[in-house]
């Protein structure tokens, strides 16, 4: 991973700040070995406090899951990164991997979507979420194992399963121990990346709930991308919209499903099945843009229905608690 644009300079390695996360500016360029690169993030601003439970939304592509491995230092080699992103009030991007490995885990750690490939299948699963309280040197070896039995119990599961085998637990009991893993060294911060998509209706509610708990409990801020409204809706008090690399919208996540500013949001919505409606189902017409070329103006403009002359323009984020990237917004502002 290169860090390709000077930080700001309030951005100093090691000082602490309020929020847990603070990412400014972020870009990410993906290079490919023909010279040509995919600008996956295209200048996120996103500041996370602690206990927040925020959900990100945004189709396929939109950079999601780049974002959370940028602020978890995870970007391959031949990724470029510029902009900041400041966990826990450390400087993820100053030092590079170095600054990473001190954010990671005992920060910021991450639970992805397959829990069976975040475990390693030849270990017990007590040994799994023991290991890196005692790699970071946060606990003896006895006060680890002692310590995942209070995560086993934390995540609902009997601290009987510290001696079962990844295959031995069902989808969801999986997703509970990668949880506990992920929780192992206390962060400040969960990104959870599609954490209940392999899971059945039942088990993505119990998990939902389960990680706006801990969010309570623990005082944790959660990161959750999904692609399941209803999930953003019952678990995180905020949601941030985002399409082709950019946060479109960002507010109460009550106020952004029921009132969305954004026409992109608007159209997501529309296009999200709803069982007890009467509806046809939507598609948002057109395809987003490509990244491996320059975007100019607003990059829904192309398939947004109130596109006029100042789209041409890259629109800014607006508004106070609710805000949205749109011109069609600013026009409708009283003088
Ligand atoms: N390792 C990589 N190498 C090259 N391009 C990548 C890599 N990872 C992601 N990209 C590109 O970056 C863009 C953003 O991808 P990303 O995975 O962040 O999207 P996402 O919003 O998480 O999508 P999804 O909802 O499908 O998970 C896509 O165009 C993708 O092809
Ligand atoms: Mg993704």
């Amino acid at each position: 991973m290169k860090t390709v644009a000077a930080q700001p300079p309030e951005a100093i390695a090691g000082e602490t700040t309020h929020s847990v996360l603070e990412v400014a500016g972020l870009h990410v360029w993906f290079d490919a070995p023909d010279g040509r690169s995919a600008h996956a993030v295209r200048g996120v601003d996103l500041t996370v406090a602690a206990g927040e439970r925020v959900g990100v939304l945004g189709e396929s592509g939109c950079g999601k899951t780049t974002m959370i491995l940028a602020a978890m230092g995870l970007l391959p080699s031949f990724a470029s990164v510029g902009g900041s992103v400041f966990l826990d009030g450390i400087d993820v991007l100053a030092r590079g991997e170095q600054s990473a490995r001190a954010v990671r885990w005992t920060h910021a750690a991450m639970v992805f979507q397959g829990a069976m490939s975040a475990m390693n299948p030849v270990y017990r699963v007590g040994k799994q979420i023991a290991d890196p309280m005692v790699v970071h040197g946060q606990r003896s070896r006895a006060q680890a194992r002692q310590r995942t039995a209070e995560l086993l119990e934390l995540v609902g599961l009997p601290t009987s399963t510290a001696r079962r085998y990844p295959h031995e637990l069902s989808g969801g009991m999986r997703q509970r121990a990668v949880i506990a893993m992920a929780l192992a060294c206390e962060p400040r911060v969960l990104f959870a990346d599609e954490p209940t998509t392999a899971l059945d209706v039942v088990v993505q509610a119990q998990i939902g709930d389960l990680l706006a708990e801990l969010a309570d409990t623990l005082g944790l801020a959660l990161v959750m991308v999904t692609h399941d409204i209803g999930m953003i809706a019952e678990t995180s008090a905020r949601a941030v919209v985002m399409y082709a690399g950019v946060v479109v919208e960002d507010g109460p996540t009550f106020d952004v499903l029921t009132a969305p500013r954004h026409p992109y949001t608007r159209l997501l919505l529309e296009a999200t099945p709803v069982v007890n409606r009467n509806r046809p189902l939507v598609s948002i017409p057109g395809t987003p843009p490509r990244l491996d070329e320059p975007i100019s103006g607003c990059a829904f403009a192309a398939r947004c229905p109130q596109a006029f002359d100042a789209c041409a323009v890259r629109p800014r984020l607006t508004g106070d608690s609710h805000v949205a990237a749109c011109h069609a917004l600013e026009q409708e502002r009283p003088a």
